[in-house]
């Protein structure tokens, strides 16, 4: 078939995330554990596959790509990618955008913004030193620092996500946001999820933002804000700093009646949700002998099979992952 992607539920899908690797050269301790086994590279979509893939995408109504890892800018020809696709902003593509951790974000900073990237999501919890090797296991908060910085002077717009943890950054969120407010960033914060077994148990930092937003509320003075980027995170002004916090709250408060997205992993399998097991195999399809008419009976599949809400829960201690699959494998 041809036309919208629309599901089972009457929700009109036009975000795709595309994960390019399950790669990363940080080792976030809710995301991955030390030892993580990575995917060999013959099961890894190539550029050209990517390509192919998001161009029928945008064929069927796709307006945004968010390209996501693992971490993006580790894979050598992300850039290249982003280019050509940056040729149909504009054209079919209302924004194509990137989530990095920002280690390499000075390298790439330029080359992103010629491409027509206009904003970056850069993942950032911390801006204490000792804290940040702790919770990345990797010295590296000057990089990240200076990724930011390069990616503020190349023009681009940059959001600082910040997972809430209890007990790390906790008593750092106020410095955090007045921080990426007095620079100019957005930010969001992120409830941690149940995605895939690392060596702790996320129960132990886990943070409702509910509980930070009333604590913000007692500090400042939050206004809900009509700000929305298509994306899961509700907005608040905060008149002291003029900037803008953004909430995604996947435990304390479902988002997913307006859920618009859908993403595909670096081996090429459609997962209609984040929290779900359903997914259909898209790199069988294109490479199958008639790519072209397999994706389009693929991407009517995800639609019949996107279920309506995820059913993450962090409710009690030494909870088996709801989700077995890493964050790093499906994109976010
Ligand atoms: P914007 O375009 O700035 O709105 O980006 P975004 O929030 O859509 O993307 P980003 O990659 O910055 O993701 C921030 C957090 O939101 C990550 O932890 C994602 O896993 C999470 N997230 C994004 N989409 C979904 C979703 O559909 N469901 C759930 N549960 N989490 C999501
Ligand atoms: N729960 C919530 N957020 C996560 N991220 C990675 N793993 C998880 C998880 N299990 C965050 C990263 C980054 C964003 C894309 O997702 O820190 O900010
Ligand atoms: Fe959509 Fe699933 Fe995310 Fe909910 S959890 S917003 S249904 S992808």
């Amino acid at each position: 078939a041809t036309g919208p992607l629309v599901d089972a539920f009457n929700r009109r899908i036009t975000y795709l995330r595309l994960s390019v690797t399950d790669r990363c050269d940080l080792r976030c301790s809710y995301c991955m554990p030390e030892q993580m086994g990575f995917l060999p590279r013959k099961d890894v979509l190539s550029l050209e596959e990517l390509h192919r893939l998001a161009l029928g995408f945008m064929d069927r109504g796709i307006r945004k790509i968010r390209i996501t890892g693992g971490e993006p800018l580790v894979r050598r020809d992300v850039v290249e990618l982003i280019h050509a696709l940056g040729r149909r902003i504009g054209n079919g593509l209302d924004e194509l955008t990137l989530t990095t951790n920002g280690t390499q974000l000075a390298h790439h900073a330029d080359a992103l913004a010629v491409a027509g990237v206009r904003r970056v999501n850069v993942s950032l919890d911390t801006r204490d030193p000792v804290l940040f090797a702790q919770i990345t296991r990797r010295d590296r908060l000057a990089d990240v620092l200076e990724g930011i910085a390069a990616a503020r002077a190349a023009g681009l717009q940059v959001k600082i996500n910040t997972v809430a943890l209890r007990g790390l950054n906790e008593g750092e969120l106020p410095d955090m946001i007045a921080w990426a407010h007095g620079q100019g960033h957005d930010m969001t914060l992120i409830e941690v999820m149940p995605l895939g077994v690392v060596e702790s148990d996320r129960v132990d930092h886990y943070l409702p933002l509910t509980a930070v937003r009333d604590s913000l509320d007692r500090r400042w003075t939050l206004t809900s804000s009509a700000h929305r980027t298509g994306g899961p995170a509700r907005y608040v002004d905060i008149a002291e700093t003029g900037g803008r916090l953004g909430f995604i709250t996947p435990l304390t408060n479902n988002f997913c009646d307006g859920c618009n997205r859908i993403r595909v992993t670096t081996t090429g399998q459609l997962y209609a949700c984040l929290g779900g097991a359903e997914m259909v195999d898209l790199r069988d399809a294109l490479r199958s002998d008639n790519p072209d008419a397999r994706l389009a009976e693929a991407l009517d599949q995800a639609m019949r099979i996107k279920p309506e809400k995820h059913h993450f829960r962090i409710d009690g201690r030494g909870a088996a992952p709801a989700q077995p699959r890493h964050m790093s494998v499906t994109g976010g």
